[in-house]
């Protein structure tokens, strides 16, 4: 916490709003927009719950198609099976690790020349770096994909000049409490579309129909944002450009003190935008740093250190089952049982995969924090440099 929250919350706690409705909610929207450059937005209890409800909007629905990036964290995709639809996994590329639109716009055309394209295409924003927007836009316009951007870890990027989302059919924030700025939990769902926020801010509600009893005339979700939680989300956005600049000096740091071993790279920053540097991920090459990462992220562990391997890409994910491609589906998903742990698999399919797999094999994320001291760093740098051989 920055400090500012506690102002917030004692006007939530004086207005007595204390409910997933009420002033604190409504300023938050209104200040986010202005902050991301969005016009509309709607606050919600997660990012998952805002992917949720902007594929309902889009009217992804079981058997579909849904294009996302393979290598991301499962909130951005599980919406996806909550619709019964049908994840297609995209590869990264090298230069950003982000969906790599060469592979995307040979899989569209091959989806049009079989005439059945994907509902919508969701690249997400990875450790606070933007995907190439324009480039993905320019791929689905044509045929009228909408391109939802999972921005959940990109807050307070820029993407040629443009915050993180802006240009997308709409985009999905997270301020999950590892995230560049936090609510505890929560979401925000942006878009230049009025009627698509409030739509999606209806939903969110129960659905409720203008009416003095409850009335419903569809189904909606319980997912908006509490009152006191858009006070602590208030208070946070005032600090989020300090922790851009702190986040980028934590890589910077690391940087300047790692990038002369021979084996060890950092995330490349793609020349179209300015990452937020949400966490400094490295990639150790075995042959040259002489031990893999695994067994840095072990000896960091010893000294107490907390490091993770890089999200593990979910077409890896036992949970998903690219075998499973013949689908004839009427309601939901096709179950499947795998054998191991008898657990339902969802069906998926994979373009591509081997970056991925490989920035996963030696990728490592440092600890990133903004409150981490100079002394902190020096200890997670000499850990990674003792390890060399
Ligand atoms: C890339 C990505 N997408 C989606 C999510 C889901 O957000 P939440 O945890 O708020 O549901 C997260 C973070 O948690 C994320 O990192």
């Amino acid at each position: 916490m920055s400090g500012n929250e506690q102002r917030y919350i004692n006007e939530a706690f004086e207005s007595n709003y204390i409910a997933p409705v009420g002033p604190q909610v409504e300023l938050f929207e209104k200040e986010f927009a202005v902050k991301t450059g969005i016009s509309y937005a709607v606050a919600l209890s997660s990012g998952t719950a805002a992917m949720h409800l902007a594929l309902c909007e889009l009217g992804v629905v079981a058997g579909d198609e849904v294009f996302a990036s393979t290598l991301t964290f499962i909130g951005s995709v599980s919406p996806v099976t909550f619709l019964g639809a049908i994840p297609v996994f995209f590869d990264a590329d090298y230069k950003t690790w982000n969906m790599d639109p060469g592979l995307l716009a040979k899989e569209i055309n091959a989806c049009a020349e079989r005439g059945r394209l994907p509902k919508a295409v969701i690249p997400t924003d990875l450790y606070g770096q933007c995907a190439d927007l324009d480039r993905i836009l320019e791929i689905c316009t044509p045929y009228e994909i909408p391109v939802i951007v999972d921005a959940a870890e990109a807050l307070g990027a820029t993407y040629k000049g443009r915050g993180a989302g802006v240009g997308a059919r709409a985009a999905v924030f997270s301020f999950n409490g590892n995230k560049i700025i936090t609510t505890s939990g929560g979401g925000m769902l942006a878009s230049e579309d009025k009627e698509f926020i409030a739509q999606a801010r209806f939903l969110s509600q129960q659905a409720r129909d203008a009416a003095p009893h409850f009335e419903h005339s569809q189904i909606g979700f319980n997912y908006r944002m509490s009152n006191i939680l858009a006070a602590i989300g208030r208070g946070q956005l005032h600090v989020l450009d300090e922790r851009v600049r702190v986040k980028r000096q934590v890589f910077t740091k690391y940087k300047a003190a790692l990038q002369d071993i021979d084996g060890i790279e950092f995330m490349p920053e793609a020349p179209f935008g300015k990452s937020n540097r949400w966490l400094t991920v490295i990639l150790i090459s075995p042959e040259k740093f002489g031990t893999d990462r695994e067994t840095v992220r072990v000896a960091l562990e010893a000294e107490n250190i907390e490091a993770r391997p890089l999200w593990k890409p979910m077409h890896l994910q036992p949970v998903f089952n690219p075998q499973i491609t013949q689908i004839t589906r009427i309601n939901g998903c096709k179950k499947a049982q795998n054998p191991q742990n008898k657990k339902k698999q969802y069906p998926c399919r994979v373009v591509g995969g081997e970056v991925a797999e490989d920035l996963f094999d030696r990728g490592l994320c440092l600890p990133s924090g903004t409150a981490m001291t100079k002394e902190d760093l020096c200890r997670v740098i000499e850990v990674i440099r003792g390890c060399k051989k």
